[in-house]
């Protein structure tokens, strides 16, 4: 069997201050096949973005630090690469968009421009400006030619995002990071996003890692989820298995959000509190103080491990059984 196209093991990053250490993802391990996209999903300060930027080894600050486990592209060891490697890794390999697509682009230059510097980058003088029409066409932006001559703040933030796209997708890249691409614009505008980044997927055969904090994106984008919280991940199965029968309480929680009081009534329950930091991380299961089924005696004693299930995807709670089979009844 082929390697997949991307494989996280073991991962934990840490971010160090003076004698402090902090980690905020803690052993995590997904893949990504070419053509799948796969949702990290969690809320704000999950561990989400340290880990799309651990893949590009390119973190915000510089106390941050891969702290251990490998990562993979087609099987090769991104550990240890030269930083010009990396230049060549990122753009050309992996491909990257974030939440705000404004402070990513450059006020002052049209977009057209801005997405043939990419390809310039790295070499690509050839055929740029019929590159960046082909690239503008491919993300549905009407008339490129004209789009491509306009400043940024001449288009809506919909198209704005097209463009970064366009950016990221302009070297063929395999795999695309996509870090809340939505979050910033307005549900019908996220619907023809989400729907364009379904397109690409299976045109291009791209993978996609889709970071969300909406269990409602990945559940129309993604085929694959891996739930993440206070920087470990907690579930992880197929978009449907999870859906349908979902064994942790976070992701309960998560999807009690998504569905609604009315389609859930009985067994909605808002999730009280908000994510630990790594400094005051509770003992035993992390999501003990705000699990609406925490027992004392088994959930605040040890961690639970991640524990992989006969009936498929795996889980990290002690009762996971007992809470899938109550979700199911009360469905
Ligand atoms: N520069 C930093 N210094 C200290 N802690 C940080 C820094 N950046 C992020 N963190 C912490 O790392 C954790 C994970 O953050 P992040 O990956 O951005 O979460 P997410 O993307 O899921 O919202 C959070 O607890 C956050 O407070
Ligand atoms: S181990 Fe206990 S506290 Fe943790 S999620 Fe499961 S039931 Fe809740
Ligand atoms: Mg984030």
């Amino acid at each position: 069997m082929s390697a997949p196209l991307l494989e996280v093991r073991n991962l934990s990053v840490e971010i160090v201050t003076g004698k402090e250490k902090l980690r905020v993802v803690e052993g995590a391990s997904f893949s990504i096949a070419r053509g799948e996209c796969v949702g990290l999903v969690g809320e704000s300060g999950s561990g989400k973005s340290m880990s799309a930027f651990a893949i590009l080894n390119l973190f915000p600050s510089p106390q941050a630090r891969i702290a251990g486990g490998d990562i993979l592209l087609e099987g090769r060891s991104l550990r240890g690469l030269s930083p010009r490697e990396w230049r060549q890794v990122r753009g050309a390999q992996i491909g990257m968009v974030f939440q705000d697509p404004s402070s990513y682009l450059d006020p002052l230059i049209p977009v057209g421009r801005q997405v043939a510097e990419t390809l310039r980058a790295h070499g690509r003088n050839e055929g740029t400006e019929a590159r960046v029409l082909e690239l503008l066409d491919l993300m549905e932006l009407p008339n490129a030619a004209e789009v491509a001559r306009k400043y940024p703040h001449e288009l809506s933030g919909g198209m704005r995002q097209r463009i970064l796209i366009a950016a990221a997708l302009a070297l063929r890249p395999a795999l695309l990071i996509a870090d809340e691409p939505t979050t910033a614009l307005d549900v019908t505008v996220q619907a023809g996003i989400l729907n364009l980044l379904t397109r690409l997927r299976a045109e291009l055969d791209l993978g996609i890692l889709l970071i969300t904090h909406d269990l409602g994106v990945v559940a129309e984008t993604c085929q694959q989820v891996h739930v993440m919280y206070a920087g470990t991940i907690v579930e992880q199965n197929g978009v449907e298995p999870l859906f349908r029968r979902p064994r942790h309480p976070y992701t309960q929680g998560l999807l009690g959000s998504v569905l609604g009081p009315e389609s859930r009534a009985g067994n909605l329950f808002s999730i009280p509190g908000s994510v630990p930091g790594a400094r005051d991380m509770p003992h035993g299961c992390r999501f003990h103080p705000r699990c609406p089924a925490a027992k004392h005696g088994v959930c605040d004693t040890d961690e639970p491990p991640l524990v992989i299930r006969a009936e498929g995807g795996s889980d990290r709670c002690a009762r996971a059984g007992e809470i899938a089979n109550a979700w199911e009844r009360a469905a």
